[in-house]
This record gives C-alpha cells, structure tokens and sequence, in this order.
C-alpha cells in the first residue's frame, strides 16, 4: 500500500502471506516495508496505512496473525495498534536491534 500527497509517494506499507517460519500460511501475515517520508512522519500516515494492512488481513480468514521484525525504534508505533513483543530484542544487521510483534485478530474489522 501507498500513501499519496497529490502525485508524490510519502508512505508505504506491505502484506505478505507468510508464516513466521517462512513457509506460506492463509491464516498468517507478515508486514515488511512499513517507511513514512522523514518529512511526514508523526502526522497519522503510518498509522493510515498500517491500519488499512490490519483491516485488510480481518476480512481474510480468520482468526489470523499479523507479524514483523520491527526496528525497536518503531516498537510503541506497533504496540499503539495491538501488537505485543515476542521473544527478546535481536540485532538484524546492518539496521541494529529489532523485535519480533505479533498481532492476533479473532474477528473482522469493519
Ligand atoms: C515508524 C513510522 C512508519 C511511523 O509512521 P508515522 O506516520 O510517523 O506514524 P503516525 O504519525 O501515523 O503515528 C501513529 C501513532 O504511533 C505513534 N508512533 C509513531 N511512531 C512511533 C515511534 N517510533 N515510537 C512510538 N510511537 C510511535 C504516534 O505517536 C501515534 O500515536 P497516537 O495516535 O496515539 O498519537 C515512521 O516514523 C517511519 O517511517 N520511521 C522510520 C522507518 C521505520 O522505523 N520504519 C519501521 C520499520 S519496522
């Protein structure tokens, strides 16, 4: 998914379908990619975008898992939409420390 201001291309988002262990599941998803511009950041653009990935995925099968290795960073910008740490904080190189959040949903999101 993009976020557009007029023609320009300010935020993206992804949604694979895979399990945490790398095979493909249907009932498991895998957010990558998740970047707002520097410029336009903290004005709900991530959040625009991670929520329509999340209402995507709640209109699928269900119950499902959506999952990401999040820069630790951004972990308070997940945890704001329900995901919650799995596991300890990991170094993914050359980035730095990441962390594994998961996000269950049980029911459709209107
Ligand atoms: C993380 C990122 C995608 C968030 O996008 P954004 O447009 O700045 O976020 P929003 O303005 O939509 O924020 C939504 C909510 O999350 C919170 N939030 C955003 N970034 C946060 C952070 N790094 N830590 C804690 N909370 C954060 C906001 O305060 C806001 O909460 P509120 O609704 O209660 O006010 C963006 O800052 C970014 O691209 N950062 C650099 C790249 C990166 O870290 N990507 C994630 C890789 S896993």
């Amino acid at each position: 998914m993009g976020a557009f201001l007029q023609q320009d291309l300010i935020g993206v988002g992804s949604l694979f379908r895979e399990a945490q262990d790398g095979s493909t599941n249907s009932t498991s998803w895998r957010i990558r990619g998740m970047a707002v511009l520097d410029s336009a950041q903290g004005q709900g653009v991530g959040g625009h975008i991670l929520q329509t990935l999340i209402n995507y995925a709640s209109k699928q099968e269900l119950p499902c898992a959506i999952w990401c290795n999040g820069r630790s960073t951004a972990q308070g910008f997940y945890t704001r939409f329900g995901f919650t740490q799995h596991g300890p904080i990991f170094d993914l190189p050359p980035i730095g420390p990441h962390v594994l959040l998961v996000k269950t949903i049980t029911s459709k999101i209107i």
